[in-house]
């Protein structure tokens, strides 16, 4: 008899974004006319960018020529990708990242799902509410998770993220293993400032802990005061890993390229307190798991950092900026409060006590609006909705029309 993996029936019956997707599909059924606005998960609706779309092309017809053509590519990733990174990520901001420290993949979301399989099924998790679903339901299947119980899963250190501590995770009062933290945070938008990632540091230097860092929303910071990656802190090549993604930055959601960063200083623990590398664990697990990104992806992910694509990138990124300029004035000018949508692409609206499955029932009702309930994202994410930038100006600006409509 082929028995089920256990911890499976412990996770909520399917994936958020799966959820909404079929309440949006149903509602679509029952209203055949309505024109829906999606301003739910996280996609990007802009083209790619003349040069990644150019270098892109050029990528297909190399494969098309014996000549030129690649099989298999080096399992970390093409070094002239991963040497662009290290110079224009971290180099150039005084982190002192290499090359060779990069492993180049299909995303992030693959990326932050797989890394907690290196760990000892016991260790101790430290994960914000609200929260990104994926870090917990992962370490749920890995069965590192007790029952899930009043909106919450057991031997799980939860960190809420309140308004009264402006959405951004404390460090626990109980000794953690295992951090998650993100910043431009998902879903609440939040950011961290130098001093508030340096004390996660000493935290983890002085516990021997290690810290999961999600910079998929890096590019969106304008402030230029805030770190865009956890190596701009001293120390930190010692206690974390970064993961970055294309997806948003480069418009890559359908085109799927990301990387993850898992410096050579960074150990984890024998049982007998041994250090272990962890560039080498990762490096064994993604060797037998994965076979890379293809050619031309990666020729198109190159072009990000060339200067019109730099230039063309900026621009991209600044249009969604713009468009959560215009949420953020709406949800204002309605007397709503909220957080985000300033250094990052979500706004996290407070709903006033209404539940977050209900406020996206209204506006999915009233607006044709789709939006993403902040309950969705853990106990602490009620009353919130999470409205997303990533959509056109002519969506975005109608979207808020309808939603002004619907409310008054
Ligand atoms: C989100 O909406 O939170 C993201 O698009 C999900 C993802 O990147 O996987």
């Amino acid at each position: 008899m082929i028995r089920a993996n256990e911890n499976y029936q412990k996770l909520q019956a399917s994936y958020l974004f799966s959820d909404i997707a079929q309440r949006v599909a149903l509602f679509q059924k029952n209203n055949p006319d309505a024109q829906i606005i999606r301003l739910g998960i996280g996609d990007v609706t802009q083209a790619l960018a003349p040069a990644v779309i150019a270098a892109f092309h050029k990528g297909v017809d190399e494969m098309a020529e014996d000549a030129t053509f690649k099989g298999y590519g080096p399992e970390q990733g093409y070094g002239f990708l991963r040497e662009k990174i290290a110079v224009h990520d971290y180099q150039a901001r005084g982190a002192d990242i290499s090359a060779d420290e990069i492993f180049v993949s299909d995303g992030a979301k693959c990326d932050t799902a797989n890394f907690q399989e290196l760990f000892a099924r016991d260790i101790k998790i430290a994960i914000p509410d609200p929260v990104y679903p994926v870090y917990v339901d992962t370490n749920v299947m890995a069965g590192r998770t007790g029952v899930f119980k009043d909106g919450r899963y057991r031997n799980v250190v939860y960190m809420d993220c309140l308004k009264e501590n402006s959405f951004l995770p404390q460090i626990p009062k109980e000794p953690v293993d295992l951090i998650y933290l993100c910043f431009p945070n998902n879903p609440t938008g939040t950011c961290a400032t130098k001093s508030e990632l340096a004390a996660w540091v000493d935290y983890a230097r002085q516990n021997k802990a290690l810290i999961l860092f999600d910079a998929a929303y890096e590019a969106f910071i304008r402030d230029e005061t805030l770190p865009r990656s956890i190596y701009e802190i001293e120390g930190a090549a010692k206690v974390a890993v970064e993961f970055r993604s294309f997806s948003k930055t480069a418009g890559f959601t359908g085109t799927r390229c990301g990387f993850t960063v898992v410096p050579k200083d960074c150990s984890v623990f024998s049982d007998k307190g041994e250090p272990i590398s962890l560039h080498g664990l990762w490096h064994r697990r993604q060797s037998t798991k994965f076979n890379g990104v293809s050619y031309p992806v990666q020729k198109a992910a190159e072009a990000v950092y060339s200067p019109e694509g730099r230039t063309q990138i900026k621009e991209l990124v600044a249009s969604y900026l713009d468009n959560a300029d215009i949420i953020c004035r709406t949800v204002e000018d309605l007397g709503f409060g909220y957080a985000g949508g300033k250094n990052s692409p979500y706004i996290w609206v407070d709903g006033q006590g209404r539940d977050s499955w209900e406020f996206f029932d209204l506006l999915l009702n009233r607006a044709s609006v789709v939006c993403t309930p902040g309950g969705g994202f853990g106990r602490c994410g009620n009353p919130y909705i999470r409205i997303s930038a990533f959509n056109s100006r002519n969506n975005v600006n109608l979207a808020m029309e309808r939603i002004k409509e619907a409310l008054k």
